[in-house]
């Protein structure tokens, strides 16, 4: 059976109450909850972890390399600083698809380089929790 890991990155634990003019009123649980349902239609194994810390995405990453055939990744604002999480995804190899809740590209500048896309499959972004949907149903597409 495939397995897939999940991670949530910073402040992701915090959706439904966080900012909800960007990031919609949706929780982290509904979206949990959602990508059980895709992965058991698909009969695949998930794993979903939510990290507020860099390191400890980087251990979830490196840690997995042996037990994950992809990676579903919303590294959150470390997508704009994070070398660290950038490496351990090239280090690993791990197929990853990279995702957003909001359209970077239409927001603050900072926010306009993603240091995971050169590392990434693929990212999707901009469609608010659809776009874990739509990255894990692509992510099943390539393993
Ligand atoms: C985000 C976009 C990031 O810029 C931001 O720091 C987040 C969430 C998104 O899903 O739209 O925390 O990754």
């Amino acid at each position: 059976m495939r397995r897939i890991l999940v991670i949530h990155g910073p402040n992701l634990d915090l959706l439904g109450k966080r900012e909800p003019a960007i990031y919609g009123k949706v929780t982290l649980k509904e979206i949990n909850d959602n990508l059980k349902k895709i992965a058991k239609k698909h009969k695949v194994m998930l794993t979903i972890k939510q990290s507020n810390s860099e390191g400890g995405i980087v251990d979830l990453i490196t840690g997995g390399r042996n037990r994950f055939n992809a990676l579903l990744i919303n590294p959150a604002a470390y997508t704009h600083t994070s070398v660290a999480i950038r490496d351990a995804i090239a280090a690993t190899g791990i197929v990853t698809i990279e995702v957003h809740l909001s359209n970077i590209y239409a927001r603050e500048e900072f926010r306009h380089k993603s240091l995971i896309t050169p590392v990434a499959s693929g990212t999707i972004l901009g469609f608010g929790a659809k776009s874990y949907y739509l990255g894990l149903e692509a992510l099943l597409e390539l393993v």
